[in-house]
């Protein structure tokens, strides 16, 4: 849950994980998300315009997040943010999930604006995305089975880490020596943008059952596994800025938090003098600023849709209507609306 003002930038967020809710089964479980939305969110509501010290009337619309995910969590969030806005009389939008995280970069970075090659890397996605204006996204590249962070959190699992795995499985390759274990580089040795992590995982499967099982080993794999995710991610950065002809970088989604990748990514723009740009830890994995900030830019472009409920759980973000485009001071140009 957030506040955002396009003339003062964010004013309070607040959120809710649900990982010790989901932990016991081991990965998301539906049905329990859903009704936990229903539980949490108008105390989170409350508690973020308390934080922002303001009243549910000084909102100047809704924003809510209307897919791709999960059709009865998103129900429930389409359902309150639909309901908000038709009692105060305000526009509401639905926003796009991975338009919210690829515009998170820029909450905090009133400098950055497109063009610019997007990397989302999450737990559903892993697409890179050559972005020209706010809401022009052209897909340049994506996985072919698993994310990113899916083939973090299957990897974590099979060697008996605990749920999310991804977190666990980074910090375990911290103690691990690199190169003892090598794995593939998927699909890099072609031309191309597109991932495939899946094989991975059943490397990663075999060299464990084989190996020792030992906590070090563990931590051994864990490195060799997390070195060849991040120089796969890096290599297709690297192409992808080469054939959209730019040279700013930007990365969003919950594997944007891992520090590995972060380093390499930035030491890859050092080298060719570009630049790559993150989000803060928090607002790379999910969290509800990146919606307000996303749905905030959509209403002030006039950009907002009837009293209905409607939710896609599947969802092209290049069909999504362009909102306009960044000035060279740095301000947003709205389209005619
Ligand atoms: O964007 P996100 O919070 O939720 C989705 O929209 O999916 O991404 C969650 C994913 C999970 O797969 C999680 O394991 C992964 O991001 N993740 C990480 C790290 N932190 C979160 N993967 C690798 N290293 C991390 N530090
Ligand atoms: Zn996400």
């Amino acid at each position: 849950m957030a506040v955002y003002d396009l003339a003062t930038g964010l004013r309070a967020h607040a959120l809710y994980s649900q990982v010790a809710l989901h932990a016991e089964y081991g990965g998301v479980v539906p049905e329990l998300a859903s009704r936990d939305h229903v539980r949490k969110l108008l105390p989170l509501i409350r508690q973020t315009l308390a934080e922002a010290g303001l009243g549910v009337r000084d909102l100047g619309g809704v924003a809510y997040t209307a897919g791709p995910g999960l059709v009865g969590a998103l129900l429930v969030g389409a359902g309150v943010g639909r309901a908000l806005a038709w009692a105060l009389d305000v526009p509401a939008i639905g926003v796009h999930h991975m338009e919210g995280h690829l515009l998170a970069p820029l909450i905090e970075d009133p400098e950055l604006r497109p063009p610019f090659v997007a990397l989302l890397v999450s737990g559903g996605h892993s697409q890179l995305v050559a972005v020209r204006a706010i809401g022009d996204y052209e897909l340049l590249g994506e996985t072919l089975d698993d994310a990113a962070g899916e083939a973090f959190d299957k990897t974590a699992k099979l060697m008996g880490l605990p749920y999310p795995g991804g977190p666990h499985l980074a910090k375990l390759a911290t103690t691990g020596r690199a190169g003892v274990f090598r794995f593939a580089r998927p699909m890099t040795d072609r031309p191309g943008l597109d991932f495939s992590f899946s094989g991975l995982k059943t490397q990663v499967l075999l060299a464990w059952q084989r190996s020792d099982q030992s906590a070090a080993t563990r931590a051994d794999i864990a490195r060799g596994f997390e070195d060849a995710i991040v120089d796969t991610l890096a290599i297709k950065c690297e192409r992808a800025l080469d054939a959209a002809g730019m040279d700013t970088l930007i990365v969003a989604g919950g594997v944007g938090a891992n520090a590995r990748l972060r380093e390499q990514l930035q030491e890859q723009a050092a080298r060719r003098g570009g630049r790559v740009r993150f989000p803060r830890l928090a607002f790379c994995t999910d969290n509800g600023a990146m919606i307000a900030y996303a749905g905030a830019l959509r209403l002030a472009a006039g950009l907002h849709e009837d009293a209905q409920v409607q939710v896609r759980p599947r969802w092209d973000m290049a069909t999504l209507p362009a909102v306009g485009r960044m000035s060279g001071e740095g301000r947003f140009v709205i389209r005619d609306s």
